[in-house]
């Protein structure tokens, strides 16, 4: 069974230089690209995606994070795609991360953590759907 998830390789990653480390790794893992876009996230889009945490302390600092430079998002697709890519990511929290993970490996702030990865098919569908209303 082939699954999609979204796939943001965040502004911290860009500005750093880690795009290729990113993509690398999702496609040694076996994981498809099906669609890729470097852009500014407007604040509307930024609330949008982040809405399930509208009411947490770290909300606004959150959107003024992920709006604050350009970040690449993608859709990936393969066997448990939304499973597979957090667990290349690692934990939320990179100090909690597993070395060897994305976040174990490039991050120390849980904002700034590199990547995000949706948490379930319901997400992913969303996200897909905000992201890429085409596909
Ligand atoms: P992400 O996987 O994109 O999902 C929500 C994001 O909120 C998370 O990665 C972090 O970037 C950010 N986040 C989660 N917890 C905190 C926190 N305690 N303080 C600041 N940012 C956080």
């Amino acid at each position: 069974m082939t699954d999609r998830t979204l796939v943001l390789v965040k502004p911290d990653g860009v500005a750093r230089g880690l795009v290729g480390e990113v993509v690398s790794r999702l496609e040694a893992k076996g994981l498809r690209l099906v669609a890729a876009e470097l852009r500014t996230l407007t604040r509307e889009v930024a609330e949008e995606h982040y809405g399930e945490h509208r009411e947490k302390p770290f909300f606004g600092s959150l959107v003024d994070f992920i709006t604050g430079g350009p970040l690449l998002a993608l859709v990936v697709e393969g066997p448990r795609a939304v499973e597979a890519f957090r667990a290349l990511a690692g934990a939320t929290d990179p100090v909690k991360a597993a070395p060897g993970t994305i976040r174990g490996d490039f991050a120390l702030e849980v904002q700034s953590n590199i990547v995000h990865g949706s948490d379930s098919a319901e997400s992913a569908a969303r996200e897909i759907g905000l992201f890429f209303p085409d596909l």
